[in-house]
Parts: C-alpha cells; structure tokens; sequence
C-alpha cells in the first residue's frame, strides 16, 4: 500500500525532525523560556502547512499561543479536530536524566527527551500522518481542524476563551486527541474515560516569624507537625478519603463495566514493576485498574517548611505548605468537592495557627460512550497499524479540554494513546517507545485515510 510504503520510507527523516522538536525547551510554566515556547508554536504551524493544512495562524493569549490550522476543502467529508499540546514539564531534576532532557537520544528501542510521550512525540505522530496523506493522494481527503496549544501543563487557561471566541470555526463530527497512553506495550488502547483534577495549596503560618527551637521549643505552636497531623487525617485506614461528602455524588459503575476492565490484559506484576516500590496500596474493596480508573482520590503532592538546607539549624518554622490534589470521577462536581476539601481542613485546624487555602485549578471527570461508529475505524486503524488487538481502557489522568469540548459541542471524543505507563511522563528519562512511534504515524494515517471513504 502505498501510504504505507511512503511512512515506511520516511522513519529516519520523521524521528530526525521530531528530535529537532524535542530539541525547543518548550517549558510552560517559565518565563525564562517564553522564547523557547514562541519558537515551538512557530515550528508547529511550518509543520501543519508542510501537511497540507492550509490556513494556518498563531493566535496570541494573555500566556502562550494557541497554534490553529485548518484543511476544510471535501464538504460532504467528516470534519475531524485535532488537539495536543506542544508545551512540556520543566526537565528537572537534571541530574536523574541519563542523557539530557533535551538532546534527543535512541537507547533500546525508545527515544528519550523531555516532551517524548507527552506530548511532542504524540502531535508529531499526527503531523507525520497528514503529511503522508497529503503527498500521497496530493490533497487532504476530508476535513482538519487542528488546535495545538502551549499552556496545557499549566492548566490549559487560555484555550477556553480561544475556544469561546470561535465555537462556529471548531465544529468538527469528532475530537481526536494523542495524549494518553497505551495498557501494555503491544496493546493499543482507545480511552474513554479521564478523571478530573482539583489542585490545592495550604499555607500553615504559627509565630509571626521563625524562632530559636532551644529558647521556644515546648511553649509555641510547630506548623510542620500541625500540618502533618492534618494531612495524616485526610485518609482512613482502608485508604478512603475522610473529607465528609467526598464520596457522596461518585457514581456507581456497573458490574459489566468493571468487569470489563479488570479482564483487560495487563499484568498486576509489571504494574507493580513499574511502580518500584516495595509494596502497593489503595482503596479496600477495589482491584488496582478500579483504583487508578474509577475512584476518586486525594492525594499529597508537595510539602516544605522550616530549614531544608545542608546541615543542621534549629529553628521553629512560622509558616509550613503543602501542595495537594483530588481526581474526580463522575458525577463529582469540582466546585462542591473544593469547598468540602477546604471545610474539612478548616475543621482540622487546631486555634494555634492560622490557613490560607488557595484552589489553584479545577476540572471535570469526562466519561463517554464508544458506541459512534468512528470508534469502529479507531479500533480497525489501530489494529491495522500495530498487528494487535486493540482495547478500550480509562485513565487515571486528566485532559481540561477534553472534558470541556465533550460538555459544549457533544462531539465523540477519540483519545488514541501511543504512550506507556512506565515511560515517565513528567519525570527524568521521559521516553518514547519507537515502535510506538511508528506504529502510531500509521495507525493515525489509515484512521484519517479511512475517514475519507464511506
Ligand atoms: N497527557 C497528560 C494527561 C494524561 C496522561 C492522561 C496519561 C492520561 C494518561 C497531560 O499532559 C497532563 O499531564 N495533565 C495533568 C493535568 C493538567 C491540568 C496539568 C495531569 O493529569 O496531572
Ligand atoms: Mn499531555
Ligand atoms: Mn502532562
């Protein structure tokens, strides 16, 4: 087949510009790289016009540009668009890194830099893909829409106004999202549910400023050890988060579907694997995909105060923080979770201090049915492409815009994630799987190439 012949012929040129791609330390949440984002954006409009997208702008935000192309020349042609982010995770701690973060480098069958899986890698595949399409056939044969923004590491939060601003110009028949991971390597996977994500600060303030620990040790209150007895109350026992109401509006999965999802093939011991820690643990009464997929759950994220240098200073802390999360599942609603989560800590809080509690974001759980029958061709591409049989899966993560383009536009929403579990998105030695990688280009192509024909 020729696309494939022609995707087969370009690995080397394909990895070679993603590797330039990966090489722009596109950091979002530093403002030392506002350059750095400016030329991502810049190279990704250069790479939708080499594909045949033809109307492409960069549109300014109060943050990051939002890069938009369209392709809208077969009426009568599903309309497809496409979302993924060029913006990364800032890279350290460098020294973890085994080769650095942003020069590109093959080791064993995977390419390793900051931006790999999430979500450089993953966009390429897509650009790749049209690109194939449009110099075989010569012509996009259905519609493209494509938005490819530089804040979703930050919360996504100029995207909703950019989305606002031009509802009429986004209608699509389906959003088509890479930026989620496969089950298990070999198992292409089609995800059809994402939790949401709240995220916290609390700021713990006991002396007005911080004290000699021999002269006022015993008679003042610590906000170090206030704030662990207080996060050591935000779960029970069986792992449940103690938060009252938290639970209240989860809603009930049905056996078919859990049982559906703990039969999906992957094995609990390269789960554990992947983990590396010397034992697991979670909420009683669920397996570990239910864990990850279906329960909400609290969990800490950071915590600092007092003296964290080298050696020793003793000293009372006036302030100690704490940096904290919920995902959410449906039917939880963010807003009324936030303000539980923040009366319970307030509950907790002993007269000795005082708190400041900040909400720093907040999003919806999204979970959709696959019943439209582009899911059919996903699957049908997929299996295509990797010579394997692909499943439907959830993820434990969280996607703003997914959740936010299924609520407006009801539009089926495909997530294909070319991804891995254990490739270490957001941490040192991010990586992409090559065969993952290819696989995808092709997968992608036969997918858009079919939704071309009847
Ligand atoms: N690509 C991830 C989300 C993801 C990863 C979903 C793996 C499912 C499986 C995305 O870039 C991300 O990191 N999202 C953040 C939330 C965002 C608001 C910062 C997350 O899930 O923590
Ligand atoms: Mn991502
Ligand atoms: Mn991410």
């Amino acid at each position: 087949m020729k696309l494939i012949d022609y995707i087969d012929s370009h690995r080397e040129s394909n990895l070679e510009e993603l590797s330039e791609f990966l090489r722009i330390p596109s950091v979002s949440t530093k403002s030392e790289h506002k350059p750095d984002i400016e030329r991502a954006a810049d190279w990704v409009a250069e790479k939708l016009r080499a594909a045949g997208v033809d109307k492409v702008e960069i549109a300014q935000t109060k943050l990051h540009p939002i890069v938009y192309g369209e392709s809208t020349h077969q009426p009568g042609k599903p309309t497809i668009l496409f979302y993924g982010h060029y913006d990364v995770q800032p890279a350290e701690p460098l020294n973890l890194w085994t080769s650095p973060a942003f020069e590109p480098t093959v080791r064993d069958g995977n390419l390793y830099a900051r931006g790999t899986a999430d979500d450089k890698g993953q966009v390429h595949i897509h650009l790749k893909a049209l690109e194939a399409i449009y110099k075989v056939e010569g012509k996009l044969p259905f519609n493209i829409k494509a938005i490819v923004e530089g804040e979703e590491e930050v919360g996504s939060v100029s995207l909703w106004d950019f989305v606002n601003a031009n509802r009429e110009r986004l209608k699509a028949d389906a959003l088509v999202v890479s930026d989620t991971s496969m089950l298990t390597k070999g198992v292409p996977s089609i995800t059809y549910g994402l939790r949401g994500l709240n995220y916290y600060q609390i700021e713990i303030t006991g002396p007005a400023q911080d004290l000699h620990s021999g002269v006022f040790g015993g008679a003042v209150p610590n906000p170090i050890t206030i704030l662990a007895e207080m996060i050591a109350k935000l779960h029970d026992k069986n792992f449940r988060v103690t938060v009252p109401g938290f639970y209240d509006r989860v809603a009930k999965v049905s056996a078919k579907e859990r049982k559906a999802l703990n039969a999906l093939p992957r094995k609990e011991k390269e789960f554990r694997k992947t983990v590396g820690a010397p034992d697991l643990c979670g909420e009683k009464g669920f397996t570990i995909p239910e864990r990850l997929w279906i329960r909400p759950t609290l969990e800490l994220n950071g915590i600092w105060g007092g003296y964290m240098g080298e050696g020793s200073k003793t000293v009372i802390p006036s302030k100690a923080f704490a940096k904290m999360s919920t995902r959410l599942v449906p039917n939880q609603d963010p807003a009324t979770i936030a303000k539980q989560v923040e009366r319970y800590i307030r509950k907790l809080l002993p007269k000795t201090v005082k708190c400041e509690f900040h909400v720093l974001s907040m999003g919806k759980p999204w979970v959709a049915p696959y019943t439209h029958p582009i899911f059919q061709k996903a699957i049908h591409a997929l299996e295509q492409g990797f010579g394997k049989k692909a499943v439907f899966i959830r993820e434990g993560g969280s996607i703003p815009f997914v959740t936010q383009m299924h609520d407006t536009f009801k539009v089926p929403c495909v997530l294909l994630g070319f991804g891995l579990p254990d490739e270490n998105a957001h941490a040192p030695d991010e990586h992409i799987a090559l065969e993952n990688y290819f696989g995808g280009i092709k997968s992608v192509a036969l997918f858009y190439d079919q939704l071309a024909r009847p």
